[in-house]
């Protein structure tokens, strides 16, 4: 599994840990950036992230700013992608059961590091499960190529 990671400045530091966390479980990590704290866009980092997924250089994605919430809105505007935010493990788990989530969006200054870490692990350990949830999704991806009835 390869895994993009994104971040603004608001989620640069937890970013950091999840690429350290990552690579010691053998993980291959793509890291788009931001690489400092200082203030930045996340719209960018959003945008370069969910591209790595959707062109497959990626498997999935990990976002993070401050909330998880404008870098996941950024995401999910490229077409084949389903960011979830979670600040739990419970919606992490059904964010790939159910909705079959390609990328993850956290908030750096929501969940504590050993939390995110948690989330993370579930998240990259998650198989989607198919069947009627498959349907649903499929309907997603209708709204977005207008094709929706
Ligand atoms: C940056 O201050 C902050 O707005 C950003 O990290 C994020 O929380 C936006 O949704």
């Amino acid at each position: 599994m390869k895994i993009a990671l994104g971040s603004d400045h608001g989620g640069f530091e937890l970013k950091e840990k999840i690429k350290k966390h990552l690579q010691k479980k053998g993980i291959e990590v793509v890291d788009c950036g931001t690489n400092t704290s200082e203030s930045v866009d996340y719209p960018d980092f959003g945008y370069k992230t969910a591209k790595m997924i959707v062109t497959d250089q990626c498997d999935r994605g990990i976002l993070v700013c401050g909330t998880g919430i404008g870098i996941s809105i950024a995401a999910n505007k490229v077409k084949g992608i389903r960011c979830a935010v979670c600040s739990d493990c419970y919606s992490a788990r059904m964010s790939r059961q159910h909705n079959n989530a390609n990328m993850l969006a956290l908030g750096g200054r929501v969940v504590g590091e050993d939390l995110a870490i948690e989330i993370v692990d579930i998240f990259a350990n998650t198989e989607f499960e198919g069947g009627r949830h498959a349907r649903r999704v499929n309907k997603i991806s209708d709204i977005e190529t207008g094709n929706m009835i």
